[in-house]
C-alpha cells in the first residue's frame, strides 16, 4: 500500500481529484496519509478534513525565517511516514533536504507542457496568462518528480489542451484542470503505487 501526502497551497481541486479517484478505484494500492498546507485557512484542508484525512498547516508566516520553516515543513511531512510526497498545487519552493532525503519520492503537478511556461514565476493563474499573451494555441499539464530545480525534474506524464478563441485566463485554467490535471496526476499515483514506472538516465521509463 502506497503511503502518500499531499501538499496543498488553495483550493485543492488536485486534491479532491486523488481523493475521488481512491474512492472511486481509479487509484489502487494507495493510501491518502496526510495533508499538509502553507495557508491555515484554505478550501483543500476542508477537503481532507471532509474526507476524514489528517491534515496539518505549516505556514513560513509562523516561523522567525526560512530555513526554520523549511525544517519544520519536512519534520510536519516526515511524521506521516509517506512513500511518496505529493505537490498539488502546493506554491512554496521544496527545501533541498527534502529532496535530498525523498529523491524521487515527490511528484509535482505543473499546468504547462514543460519545458514551455515554466520555471520562475511560472505558477497558478500566471501560467495561464502567459500562455495567452504569447498566442499558444496548445498549452497542457506536466507530472514531473522534483529534483533540486524549479519544474526540472525527469517527466512522468503529459496531456495536451487546446487555447479556444476568447480564453480568458481563468477559462483556460478550468479547462486545463479538467482535461489534463485532474486526469494525470491521480494516474502517475496509480502508475507509481503499482510500480509501473521507473527512472533511468532522469529519464521516466515504463516497465514491461
Ligand atoms: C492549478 O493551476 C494547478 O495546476 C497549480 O495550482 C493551481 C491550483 O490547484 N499547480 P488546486 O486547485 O489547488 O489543486
Amino acid at each position: 500500500m502506497l503511503r502518500i501526502v499531499v501538499l496543498v497551497s488553495g483550493g485543492g481541486t488536485n486534491l479532491q481529484a486523488i481523493i475521488d479517484s481512491v474512492a472511486a478505484g481509479g487509484i489502487t494500492n494507495t493510501e491518502i496519509v496526510g495533508v499538509i498546507s502553507n495557508n491555515k485557512t484554505v478550501k483543500s484542508l476542508e477537503r481532507a478534513k471532509n474526507a476524514g484525512i489528517p491534515a496539518v498547516s505549516v505556514s513560513p508566516k509562523d516561523f522567525e525565517n526560512r530555513d526554520i520553516f523549511n525544517d519544520a515543513l519536512l519534520d510536519a511531512v516526515n511524521e506521516f511516514a509517506p512513500d511518496l510526497v505529493v505537490l498539488a498545487g502546493f506554491l512554496v519552493a521544496i527545501p533541498p533536504k527534502m529532496v535530498a532525503q525523498y529523491g524521487n519520492r515527490i511528484i509535482n503537478i505543473h499546468p504547462s507542457l514543460i519545458p514551455s511556461f515554466c520555471g520562475v514565476g511560472y505558477y497558478g493563474l500566471k501560467v495561464h496568462e502567459r500562455v495567452l499573451e504569447r498566442g499558444a494555441k496548445v498549452t497542457g499539464a506536466t507530472v514531473h518528480f522534483v529534483n533540486e530545480g524549479m519544474d526540472e525534474g525527469p517527466i512522468i506524464s503529459q496531456k495536451a489542451v487546446y487555447v479556444e478563441e476568447g480564453d480568458t485566463p481563468e477559462i483556460l485554467q478550468r479547462r486545463v484542470m479538467e482535461q489534463a490535471e485532474w486526469i494525470l496526476l491521480p494516474k502517475a499515483i496509480d502508475d507509481i503505487a503499482n510500480d509501473r514506472i521507473t527512472v533511468i538516465d532522469n529519464k521516466v521509463v515504463k516497465n514491461n
